[in-house]
Formats: C-alpha cells, sequence, structure tokens
C-alpha cells in the first residue's frame, strides 16, 4: 500500500463570524494529538505547513452588510495560495479552521490544481447567502455563494477582493446534514438543482445511499477529485457542542465517520477543510467531546478503520 501524504494547513480566523473563540481551533486541534493521532493510522507521511499568518491589518474599505471583509479576503488570498502549494507537493490539504469563511480559500485553492474537483459542503447551513441576503452579515454565511460562478452576477462589486474570481460551477456542489437553510438558500438549491442532503433525507435514506447518491450525481464517471468542507456543527449539537451556531437534530457521529470513510474509500479525497470548532464555548467536558469529534472525522477521512488491523471477515459471521 503505498504512503498517503497529507499536509496539515491551520488558519486561527474568526473575522468571518461574531464570536471570539473559533481563532483557537487550530492550536487546540494540535494540543489534542492531531498530528500524532494521523500518524498512528499508518501509511501516513504527515507534514504540518503551520499556520496561516493572520494579521489584522487597517480595515480601510467596508462592505454593507459583510463584516470585515478585508480581513476575510486577505486571510483567504493567503490560504488558496497555500493549498495550492500544498496539493502541488503532491499532498491530501487538511485545513483545520477558523470560521467557515475560509472555505472560499481552501476551495478557491483547490480549484487552481483541480479544475474537475467536486465539492460536499456538510454543515447544518448551506452558507450560500450574499450580502443581500444574509440576515447576520457574517461572511461564514456566504462562502458558497461568494465561490460559485453562477451567482457572480449577485453580488455588487467587492472592494479587496480582486484576486478571487468565481470559476467553480454549482454543478459540482452537494450538501448533507442540512437543517438550517434561510429562504433565499432554500430558492439558490432549488434553481440550481444542487443535490442536497438535508437531515430528514438522510433520516430516509440512510448516511450511506446518501453519500454514494451524490458522488454519483456529481460525477457519474466516478473518477473526479473530491473536496470535503466540513462544518462541525453538521454533528449534532450534543457531539460537538463547542461551535457558533449550534443546530439540535444533527449527524451522528457515527454517520460522519461513515460519511468520511465512504469518501476516503473513493481513493480521491484531495482536500478536507475542518471548521467552526470553538474551543472557548462550553465547558471543559463540551470542549473535549468536540474537539475528539473532530479528529475521529478527520481520521475517518484519512483511512482509519474501526475495524482494527484484524483482516476483514475472519470471524466469518
Ligand atoms: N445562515 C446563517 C447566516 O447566514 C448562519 C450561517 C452559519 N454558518 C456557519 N458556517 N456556521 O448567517
Ligand atoms: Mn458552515
Ligand atoms: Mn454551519
Ligand atoms: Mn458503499
Amino acid at each position: 500500500k503505498p504512503l498517503q501524504r497529507v499536509g496539515i494547513i491551520g488558519v486561527p480566523f474568526e473575522k468571518g463570524q461574531k464570536k471570539y473563540g473559533v481563532s483557537v481551533a487550530p492550536a487546540a486541534m494540535r494540543a489534542a494529538g492531531l498530528i500524532e493521532q494521523l500518524e498512528e493510522i499508518g501509511d501516513l507521511d504527515v507534514k504540518d505547513y503551520g499556520d496561516i499568518d493572520i494579521r489584522s491589518c487597517p480595515e480601510t474599505v467596508s462592505v454593507d452588510n459583510m463584516a470585515h471583509l478585508p480581513l476575510v479576503s486577505e486571510c483567504n488570498r493567503k490560504l488558496s495560495n497555500k493549498v495550492a502549494q500544498v496539493l502541488q507537493d503532491g499532498r491530501v490539504a487538511v485545513t483545520i479552521g477558523g470560521d467557515h469563511s475560509i472555505g472560499v480559500g481552501t476551495v478557491d485553492g483547490h480549484y487552481k490544481v483541480n479544475e474537475d474537483m467536486i465539492l460536499i459542503w456538510v454543515d447544518a447551513h448551506a452558507d450560500i447567502n450574499t450580502n443581500k441576503t444574509s440576515e447576520s452579515g457574517s461572511v461564514h454565511g456566504m462562502p458558497v455563494a461568494l465561490l460559485v460562478k453562477e451567482l457572480a452576477d449577485y453580488w455588487p462589486y467587492l472592494p479587496t477582493m480582486d484576486w478571487q474570481v468565481p470559476k467553480f460551477s454549482i454543478k459540482n456542489l452537494g450538501y448533507v446534514g442540512l437543517r438550517s437553510v434561510d429562504s433565499y438558500e432554500r430558492l439558490a438549491i432549488k434553481k440550481y438543482e444542487v443535490p442536497a442532503f438535508a437531515m430528514e433525507d438522510i433520516e430516509q435514506h440512510g448516511i450511506h445511499k446518501s453519500i454514494h447518491h451524490i458522488l454519483k450525481v456529481l460525477d457519474p464517471g466516478m473518477k473526479k477529485p473530491i473536496h470535503v468542507s466540513f462544518d462541525i456543527d453538521s454533528l449534532d449539537a450534543l457531539e460537538a457542542p463547542s461551535t457558533g451556531t449550534p443546530v439540535r437534530g444533527g449527524l451522528t457521529l457515527r454517520e460522519a465517520i461513515s460519511l468520511m470513510e465512504i469518501i476516503h474509500s473513493t481513493g480521491r479525497l484531495r482536500a478536507v477543510d475542518l471548521v467552526e470548532i470553538n474551543p472557548a464555548l462550553g465547558n471543559d467536558s463540551d470542549r473535549k467531546r468536540t474537539l475528539e469529534a473532530g479528529l475521529c472525522v478527520l481520521k475517518a477521512a484519512l483511512g482509519f478503520s474501526r475495524r482494527g488491523t484484524a483482516p476483514r471477515g475472519v470471524l466469518d459471521l
């Protein structure tokens, strides 16, 4: 079995939403044993590229209903280049956020290297608002709308964002875990027929069929590179309480692990983001549970097997 090469990028960025603490997640994940636990999977060559340098520059422009756009833009410009570099080094890009506004940089960077990529957005939320439809004005609810070319005309001119030209097509996007979708977001999902497995669909079909279906719809030839942008709030709030916008009734950790195992088994996972873990929210046990859930999800994505190393089927059940 060949070595799977992995590159870790930390993004201590939290200005895409309003709460303090999500910027601490990369350090907290490393302290929880991220690198060591990935290495324990075996057959992995893990390189830590460190953190994106987040400097608060003076914000000279402001855009209506889009808080801290210059900071979001600067962080994502750097992140996009870093993700492209990791992929060009022949590694799976594993990005630890940060809030979900950093999805702009990870997907932009991935697209630069693999134009045929498909994107699975695992989230309680659709994150496809524009600054005209958002009720919060927080950019972490807008990354998908910034990325897809089909929505480019719905945006005003965005100063500082000239580096980012939306080229990714919404036809290559699928959702898993939705249960808090705003009305305009729902319109966009319907209009472009985005395959979206909301919680009630997962309830009905199970996670296994749901993810297989999305992969088949997006890529019937089963050969395209896969990007998974995993928002920890896709998990039920009981599984991952330390997050800024928790929603009850979400994925179990078992479902999320299963989802990631299926994606790993394709052999085509090229980039995975883990975002919105906020270690400053909740008590010690909340924090620990959320970080552990994040580790389990990443390990499953990178080949950890719950069966252990015993050959499959020896018990002949
Ligand atoms: N839809 C809401 C908004 O636009 C919530 C978005 C939450 N996003 C997230 N990445 N947790 O603000
Ligand atoms: Mn999100
Ligand atoms: Mn979310
Ligand atoms: Mn299967």
